[in-house]
């Protein structure tokens, strides 16, 4: 006789299956994404192709966790004179103003990168700054 039923073996394989991958999707989070906003999000991923070929290893570029809230040139990095000799502490107008414009901002700052021409662009990349400054 031909079985067309699954053992109930594989049959709970199944239902494990089913429920490990939709329970994260119901929980509306994951891993890394905790709390974060829409726009953190979206910023999320404009970081990754804008600024974490720079910003992901610390010999490259200064880390930027925890940015909102700290003085320019403040951690552990060669930074250019510009930098060094910065007195203010970078929020969300500063950085704002960075991201658009680094080198008028900030004249004879060493990051090798143009502006943001796009305010929402700038206002995502804002939001997961301040996310990853929580
Ligand atoms: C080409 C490499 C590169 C890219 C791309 C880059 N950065 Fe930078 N960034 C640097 C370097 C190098 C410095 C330090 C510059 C200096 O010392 O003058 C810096 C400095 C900064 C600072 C000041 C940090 C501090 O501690 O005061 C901020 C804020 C910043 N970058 C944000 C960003 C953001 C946001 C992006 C993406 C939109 C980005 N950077 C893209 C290399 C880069």
């Amino acid at each position: 006789m031909k079985n067309n039923h699954y053992s109930p073996v594989i049959l709970s394989r199944i239902i494990l299956l089913a429920t490990v991958s939709v329970l994260p999707a119901l929980a509306g989070c994951d891993e890394i994404g905790v709390g974060m906003s829409e726009a953190a999000r979206r910023g999320e991923t404009i970081f990754a192709g804008q600024c974490a070929t720079c910003h992901r290893t610390a010999a490259a570029a200064p880390p930027l966790e925890g940015i909102v809230g700290r003085p320019a040139g403040a951690v552990d990095y060669p930074y250019s004179r510009a930098l060094r000799e910065a007195r203010f502490t970078w929020d969300a107008a500063t950085l704002e103003a960075f991201l658009v414009a680094p080198h008028d901002t900030l004249p004879g700052n060493q990051m090798a990168f143009y502006g943001i021409e796009d305010r929402q662009t700038v206002a995502d990349l804002l939001a997961y700054l301040e996310h990853i400054s929580n």
